[in-house]
């Protein structure tokens, strides 16, 4: 592993469900370094839930604290970040993130996505809570926001049918490279 690459952050983005948290929880063991999920920050800040957030406040300020969250991090360096789905909403979330990391688009399909979300017992999602079925949902929001993963990525990295280790390993066959 370059010491340029240990030195920067790695930054996962992506849908919901692409694998963001698992994949960097294996870098964060392979590689020994610290793993923050934008999410948690958000919860253990506000000490308040993310359905609980958007439900009161809205989505504006869940984006506000998302924001805020990535702004705290832009300092930090050698760590995995991985962020929200919707991080890339915010272009200065992205200027921020890539000034000292390295951005991989986790890239999934339809299949996978609802397949990983409906296997997942985590609650933070209220954008996929709705009475249109998930698939629905997933696509609406994919497709408005395809490009800006495409665009922001340094890397983009297809998931589909491969483990958490296999997509953990070709991340770090490419900070390797
Ligand atoms: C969101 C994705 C969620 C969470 C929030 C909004 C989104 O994170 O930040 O519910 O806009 O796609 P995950 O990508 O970890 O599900």
């Amino acid at each position: 592993m370059s010491k340029e690459y240990i030195s920067k952050n790695i930054v996962l983005i992506g849908m919901s469900g692409s694998g963001k948290t698992v994949v960097g929880q294996f870098l964060s063991k392979k590689l020994n370094m610290k793993l923050i999920d934008t999410d948690d920050i958000i919860v253990l800040n506000s000490k308040k839930t993310i359905p609980y957030i958007f439900s009161q406040y809205g989505e504006k300020k869940f984006r506000d604290l998302e924001s805020k969250v990535i702004d705290d991090l832009s300092s930090e360096t050698g760590i995995i970040i991985s962020t929200g789905g919707g991080v890339v909403l915010n272009k200065k979330n992205i200027y921020l993130l890539k000034k000292k990391g390295v951005l991989f688009f986790l890239k999934a399909n339809m299949d996978t996505l609802v397949k990983n979300i409906e296997s997942s017992s985590q609650t933070h999602r209220p954008l996929l809570e709705n009475n249109k079925s998930l698939g629905d949902r997933i696509r609406n929001i994919y497709k408005k926001r395809k490009e800006l993963y495409i665009s922001s990525a340094d890397y983009i990295v297809k998931v589909d049918r491969k483990s958490v280790e296999e997509i953990g390993e070709e991340i770090i066959y490419i900070l390797n490279k």
